[in-house]
């Protein structure tokens, strides 16, 4: 199914996009210095020592885990998996998922290749950088933008044509300053404009299109760039004819322009060195023994004094207790939990929407896009299932690497989830050689990633909407009795790293200011 421009800018939103930018910037902690100063909670002699249960190593878990450590709490992890990280996941050689409906894939990329199946990109701004620096995770530079991609679609006037997104978005804004130029000049717009707004406007819009003289845009290497290079001496370059407008308009392509001119999705981000993952494992090497693997929750239960936790350990059930519990679940397990949750929250709990996010890892024996292409980084896109493909920011002019073949949402993703490995390997392969010929000649492996059927995770992040949130989020963030909720899920950053860190702050301080104003309530048992 193809991904229209709407329903992009509604996953966008979804994400942290429009509902975001709506005058949330400084809620959101845009200038995360604030945030983050916000974020002092001392020690006190009261905190020491007193039980708490997380549940879930995702980011959220470890990070109240670990700053709940800082503050002389003794804190025990419950993880189901075998690994710690959640969502924060790479995939590198030996890395084996079994989907829940029971098929295994093992890497078998080659060593020092990866791709993140997970988080990947991060802006500059978010507080996710504050605990790479805390815990030395070396970050890079990661190309999220680049006007050399493709842009490559199946339907309308410019069907089958491999376009560099520059032509298509420079010819785009040209029209679009040619023609408003045009109705300026023409006076159309008196009654908006003063006569220096209406020169200043022009003035504008004749750079914004790279605009001739006389207000015709008629396509300059600098909008749209060169179809053959310039060089030495007599070769000056060619500039391909611009593309005719009412093509470039039924190409829908505000969308890209919208998207990556936001805060959210920088031209230039950061990325983790080796893999987001490191991430995770800085955080788990930090909480050592306190995280206990394999241990599924299976009910959770309070009474005035403290909490319970049934949950499983070496194959057996177990019972652990604690003062308090942060629950940094994701909701798609949560709603399975055994627990004395209100009518109103397990209502609230079973209404939210789960986005199943995918994304393809193919290894390459070439990387023809850097050597036939001429592409850096960024990534390319397309109406087509796979939505984009995404090129690595690392490796640059290397041999061999590992480019993202598809990253899908909404029904792209379902389609794709819905088949095994070996199906979304050959639609990835039959899709992409159409935007890259030499791909079946240069591929050696595949590893794809379907997060709704990921054991204990079973989706990618809330989708909360593109508007205002319903008012089951309010009920979902309210803590109950002695537990705190974590997760991007409980934020207005869903589907970041960061929304998952700043709700486990919350939650830690909750927790403790609670504790620093009461007397411990008993000292309960935590199986280890
Ligand atoms: N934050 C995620 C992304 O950038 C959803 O794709």
């Amino acid at each position: 199914m193809a991904t229209t421009r709407r329903r992009f800018l509604a996953l966008l939103a979804q994400v942290g996009g429009a509902a975001a930018v709506q005058g949330a910037l400084p809620a959101l902690g845009f200038g995360q210095a604030e945030a983050s100063e916000r974020f002092t909670p001392e020690r006190n002699a009261r905190a020491r020592g007193r039980k708490v249960l997380v549940l879930g190593s995702g980011i959220a878990g470890m990070t109240a885990a670990y700053e709940l450590g800082k503050l002389g709490y003794d804190v025990t992890v419950l993880e189901a998996a075998a690994r710690p990280g959640g969502r924060c996941f790479s995939v590198r050689r030996g890395t084996t998922v079994t989907d829940t409906d029971g098929e295994t894939q093992v890497c078998g990329f080659d060593e020092g290749l990866y791709y993140n199946c997970g988080p990947a990109r991060i802006p500059g701004f978010h507080v996710t950088l504050d605990y790479c620096r805390e815990l030395d995770v070396p970050v890079e530079m990661m190309i999220n933008r680049n006007p050399l991609a493709w842009d490559y679609t199946t339907r309308g006037p410019l069907a089958g044509r491999r376009l560099r997104q520059k032509e298509v978005e420079g010819d785009q804004d040209g029209y679009i300053a040619e023609l408003l130029a045009k109705a300026v000049s023409t006076r159309a717009l008196d009654a908006e404009l003063s006569a220096e707004d209406r020169a200043n406007l022009l003035d504008y819009l004749s750079s914004f299109g790279w605009l001739e003289k006389d207000g015709r845009y008629a396509g300059t290497a600098r909008s749209r760039g060169y179809a053959v290079q310039p060089g030495a001496g007599e070769q000056d370059g060619q500039i391909g004819t611009p593309l005719p407008r009412s093509a470039v308009l039924a190409r829908e392509l505000g969308f890209r322009h919208f998207f990556l001119r936001s805060p959210f999705q920088q031209p230039v981000m950061l990325e983790i060195v080796g893999g987001t993952d490191r991430l995770a494992h800085a955080f788990a090497r930090k909480l050592g023994p306190r995280i206990l693997l394999g241990a599924p929750v299976r009910e959770l239960h309070q009474d005035a004094r403290g909490v319970r936790v049934v949950h499983g350990v070496q194959g057996k059930l177990r019972e652990s207790r604690a003062e308090f519990a942060v629950c940094a679940l994701p909701l798609t397990r949560l709603r399975d939990v055994v627990s004395d949750f209100s009518a109103e929250r397990r209502s609230a709990l079973a209404s939210v929407n789960y986005e199943m996010a995918g994304k393809i890892g193919l290894q390459f024996g070439r990387r023809f896009w850097e050597e036939d292409d001429r592409i850096f980084g960024g990534n390319s896109s397309t109406d087509m299932t796979i939505t984009q493909i995404m090129y690595p920011s690392t490796g640059m002019l290397g041999r061999k690497g590992v480019l993202v073949g598809y990253y899908a949402f909404g029904p792209d993703a379902l389609e794709l989830q819905a088949m095994s490995p070996a199906q979304r390997l050959e639609t990835a392969l039959a899709q992409g050689e159409k935007i890259h010929p030499p791909y079946r000649r240069s591929f050696e492996h595949a590893f794809s990633v379907a997060w709704g059927k990921m054991p204990w995770l079973d989706g990618s992040w809330a989708s909360w909407g593109e508007s205002q949130r319903p008012p089951e989020y309010a009920v979902l963030c309210k803590p109950d009795g002695r537990i705190q909720f974590a997760g991007d899920a409980f934020s207005h950053e869903t589907g970041w790293m960061a929304g998952a860190i700043d709700s486990a702050r919350r939650a830690v301080l909750a927790i403790h200011a609670r504790a620093s104003a009461e007397p411990a309530s008993h000292a309960p048992e935590v199986t280890r």
